[in-house]
């Protein structure tokens, strides 16, 4: 008889958010007058940029002509897409061949599929609290997953120590959920313990458009990456493409394992797997990346960085402690006293119809902190931060 892949018996029953939007689902449909506040799951609310726009519609005109009409478009991406990632990233001094650089239809997706690459025996270390996909993906794949814990100790930044053991590892700054980010010289020492084991770093550069200052953007800014990271980075945050769907992934030429070259391994998988990304979503992405694109997304995440400050000053009131907010979409706050973060979770929905994502929902050490997102309408982002202030200083 067929035997299906029996690790999906590991899994928990739901993904988070599916399961979170499930629960807001039967909420609304309960309360079916009630306004709803959404700060969970990190979807942007702000319009696609007028470049990105224009790109797009330009490109479906391109479509309706003989002359303009295009059909199939490389699978690893339209040249000019590469090209323009590539140029993004030389703006902050990491020179990268443009066939370094794969479109992809976003992170979540790349961060399963890229696993491809490696063998089942690759034993894959996640930083806890993290991005579920990381997990799950990796349990759907039958790897061995190990985590590192991360806490208010560590910073929410944790580092290799001498018993670390890993082969995959997955890293994520600015962090989903905490909104830490890693410094150079700490970036240095995932660097140096990945090469030193050879073990492979999955980057997950999603949310670097949000840092502030001189922290990197990319694991390529540190030296001796190129030959044990990949970067997986995706335009739905950085510029609003949730729904839109585009991402790209660095994967340098120096980077081989046993004598085969990962680059050309992702070459090989990619004109077999797929046959590209949309032709039309690709000309919005260049757009995005051009001085004019890059000066509209910017104020979009302006738009986003205020909405976190609005939360933050209500934590503050409230004298909550919290992490993030700064360099990054997310506020990660403590529950109150003793509170367990689903229990905050039902709280906040049923008492002040606010939605946000709790931290054991990150993992076992998320138990007692509980997620903001500030990717909402303003508005809507002022109401919120009042009636958890409010709730906040209730006795
Ligand atoms: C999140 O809320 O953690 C993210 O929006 C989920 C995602 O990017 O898939």
């Amino acid at each position: 008889m067929l035997k299906p892949n029996v690790n999906y018996r590991n899994l928990k029953d739901s993904y988070l958010f599916f399961g979170i939007s499930k629960k807001v689902e039967a909420y609304r449909k309960a309360h079916p007058d009630l306004p709803l506040y959404r700060l969970g799951i990190g979807d942007v609310s702000r319009p696609l940029c007028d470049a990105a726009i224009q790109a797009m519609h330009d490109a479906v005109e391109d479509q309706s002509r003989a002359e303009t009409f295009h059909g199939y478009v490389p699978e690893c991406g339209i040249p000019e897409y590469r090209k323009a990632v590539a140029g993004y990233y030389a703006c902050r001094g990491v020179q990268l061949d443009p066939e370094e650089v794969f479109v992809s239809s976003g992170a979540s997706d790349e961060l399963g599929d890229i696993l491809d690459l490696f063998d089942k025996s690759a034993d894959a270390l996640v930083t806890q609290p993290a991005y579920p996909a990381y997990v799950d993906a990796s349990i759907m794949a039958g790897r061995k997953v190990s985590f590192l814990t991360a806490g208010p100790d560590n910073d929410f930044l944790p580092l290799p120590g001498k018993d670390t053991q890993a082969d995959l590892l997955y890293l994520c700054s600015p962090n989903n959920p905490t909104g830490a980010v890693y410094s150079r010289e700490q970036l240095q020492q995932w660097v140096d313990f990945a090469n030193s084991r050879g073990a492979v770093i999955l980057f997950d550069a999603a949310y670097e458009a949000f840092i502030e200052g001189d922290l990197p953007h990319s694991i390529f800014e540190i030296p001796g990456a190129e030959t044990c990271a990949i970067e997986i980075c995706s335009l739905s945050k950085t510029a609003g493409f949730t729904g839109t769907r585009l991402g790209y992934t660095v994967i340098p030429k120096a980077l081989e394992r046993d004598g085969m070259n990962l680059n050309a391994m992702w070459v090989r998988n990619r004109t077999t797997k797929t046959n590209g990304i949309s032709y039309i979503l690709q000309k919005g992405g260049i757009a995005v990346f051009t001085d004019e694109g890059l000066r509209q997304i910017r104020e979009n995440i302006q738009y986003y960085k205020r909405n976190a400050r609005v939360l933050m000053a209500a934590l503050d009131k409230a004298g909550i402690r919290y992490w993030g907010g700064k360099n990054a979409p997310y506020i990660w706050m403590a529950c109150p006293e003793g509170v367990k973060s689903w229990d905050f979770f039902d709280r906040l929905l049923n008492e002040i119809q606010i939605i946000g994502t709790p931290g054991e929902g990150f993992g076992a050490c998320g138990e007692g902190f509980f997620r903001l997102s500030s990717f909402g309408d303003a508005k809507d982002t002022e109401i919120a931060a009042e009636r958890l202030q409010e709730l906040l200083l209730r006795k």
